[in-house]
């Protein structure tokens, strides 16, 4: 059976799974918003790993220990910021989406929880955002038979009803 895709409403440091997704810089080593949330949480072993890393290319992503965070992995992958739409905004922000997929995959991992990447402080619209993340996350599932479950954990009412919407719109086959 195909992994179950869902969105919930929390704050993504809070979720016992095998892995959540940080919306990070290249640098890797913190910022604002969800970055800044998962470093807090989960310490300053945090950073020390992140440093080994030589940094993230947009639309890539790169896995380290979760430390004191209930999840076990952090994948950290580097979306796109918004532009207008026209210089490759969709193709990076699916390539983060796939790309942390694809980790998952390599570790056979059975749970995963995303943020909604790149629609905070890099200003991608929510709604254009959130339809690329569900068809997305649908289409990695399918070769992916450890996953469950996959999670869009959403920071606010506003934006869970926009992922509900995007998930009902885009039903399993
Ligand atoms: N749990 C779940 N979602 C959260 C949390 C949380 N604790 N905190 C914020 N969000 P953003 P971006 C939501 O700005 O747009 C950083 O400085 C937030 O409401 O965190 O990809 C990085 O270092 C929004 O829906 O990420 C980069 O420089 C979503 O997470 C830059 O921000 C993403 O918002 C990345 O910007």
């Amino acid at each position: 059976m195909p992994a179950a895709l869902r969105a919930l409403r929390a704050d993504i440091t809070t979720l016992q799974v095998d892995a959540v997704v940080n919306a990070a810089n290249s640098s890797l080593l913190g910022g604002g918003g969800v970055d800044g949330a998962i470093h807090r949480a989960a310490g300053p072993d945090l950073v020390h790993e992140c440093r080994l890393l030589d940094g993230c290319r947009t639309g890539d992503a790169k896995l380290t220990q979760g430390y004191r965070l209930p999840a076990r992995y952090i994948i950290h992958t580097v979306g796109p910021v918004w532009r207008g739409g026209t210089s490759g905004e969709p193709e990076l922000l699916a390539s983060c989406y796939r790309r942390s997929m694809e980790i998952a995959r390599e570790r056979g991992m059975q749970t995963i929880a995303f943020p909604s990447i790149s629609t905070g402080i890099y200003g991608y619209p929510i709604d254009l955002a959130a339809r690329i993340a569900v068809d997305t996350v649908r289409q990695a599932v399918d070769g992916m038979p450890s996953l469950r479950e996959a999670i869009f954990c959403c920071f606010s009412p506003a934006d869970l009803a926009v992922y509900e919407a995007a998930l009902a719109e885009s039903p399993p086959d």
